[in-house]
């Protein structure tokens, strides 16, 4: 039994030297020293020990238990050390390495000249107010002085949900929207998304945005109109801009007029951006007509005001100087980045 003992210590010394990963000193923990291991199969077979001698021999397998233990356990500590060693030289840090830049979003070009536009109008006391998308053909054109088989719808043709609920083919119908509230004085501004059954080309797309603008109280004028987008001009194009207005016709506004700004490129003398004529269309306007007030609830001989409206995506063209629409639309970073 001694000599049986003596054998299974050596072996197990042998097989822990040899061993090089704590997986193999595992399974001779388990091979020695487990339910099934080779010691305890010696305590088992004790019963064939004289019982004088039992003790003798018990001392003698828990001696070689402890020991093969703490041999276990030395090795265990040292390859421990060792996998931590090498994980740590592995993961050393190059701290002279460039440092991995996070890449963070950044406002999108239509975002930032609508953003310019609310900071001009807030100043000037407007709220900014949003109308819903999907709206009533009879918010859309009927209240807005477009009676159903007008020759105006045709150049707004756009997306039917039913006979009477359209997508919104512009953003005038928060005018209306706004009037019927009936609280006066209004100053707001409605900046949002409007479509059109349009082809995309570098000017056109199905889906774009405008900004509305309306003003509302006793003796509004055309020179407060005038006098408003004069310095909107100004402020969103610079301080020497000028304005003119050509006599338009809108079905909503009466006298209706288009905006142009001298050009901020050639500062109108003209030159390729504004094609040579020193001028550049940038909006609508005129003074709300007043079927469109009666209509809303507002009694045309108390109360007057001017609207105009402005396309999104055209001042942002303009004071980025992009020559194609479908650059906003298509998200390519490298283009976004620029802004
Ligand atoms: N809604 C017009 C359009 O989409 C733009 C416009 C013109 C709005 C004149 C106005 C305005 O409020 O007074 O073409």
């Amino acid at each position: 039994m001694k000599d049986q003992l003596e054998k299974i210590k050596q072996e197990a010394l042998r097989q822990i030297e040899a061993s090089d990963a704590l997986e193999k000193l595992n399974d001779i923990r388990v091979a020695y020293l487990g339910k099934k291991g080779e010691l305890t199969s010696v305590l088992k077979s004790m019963k064939d020990v004289a019982p004088e001698d039992r003790p003798k021999v018990g001392q003698m397998v828990n001696d070689a238990r402890t020991m093969i233990e703490g041999k276990l356990e030395e090795a265990m500590s040292i390859l421990q050390k060792k996998a931590r060693e090498e994980q740590l030289k592995k993961e050393v840090i190059d701290v002279t390495l460039p440092a991995k830049r996070n890449k963070v979003g950044h406002t999108h070009p239509n975002t930032i000249a609508l953003k310019e536009v609310e900071r001009i109008f807030v100043g000037m006391g407007y709220e900014v107010i949003e109308g819903p998308e999907v709206e009533y053909d009879s918010y859309n054109f009927e209240k807005l002085n477009i009676p159903k088989n007008h020759p105006a719808r045709d150049e707004q043709d756009t997306f039917y949900i039913s006979d009477n609920i359209v997508l919104r083919s512009q953003t005038s119908p928060v005018q209306v929207r706004t009037m019927e509230k009936g609280k006066l004085p209004i100053r707001m501004l409605a900046p949002g998304r409007v479509f059109r059954s349009d082809e995309v080309d570098a000017t056109h797309s199905p889906s774009f945005h405008q900004i509305e603008g309306l003003v509302i109280d006793k003796n509004i004028t055309f020179a407060d109109l005038k006098g408003t987008l004069a310095e909107f001009a100004r402020e969103l194009f610079g301080l020497e801009t000028k304005v003119k207005f050509r006599p338009h016709h809108f079905p909503f506004t009466e006298p209706s007029a288009e905006m142009d700004v001298t050009c901020f490129k050639c500062g109108g003398k003209g030159c390729r951006f504004c094609k040579g004529s020193g001028w550049i269309e940038i909006l609508g306007c005129g003074m709300v007509h007043p079927n469109v007030l009666t209509m809303s609830g507002i009694d045309p001989d108390e109360y007057s005001g001017f609207a105009f409206g402005v396309g999104l995506e055209r001042i942002a063209l303009l004071k980025y100087e992009i020559d194609d629409m479908r650059l906003l639309y298509e998200n390519d970073i490298r283009f976004l980045k620029q802004f």
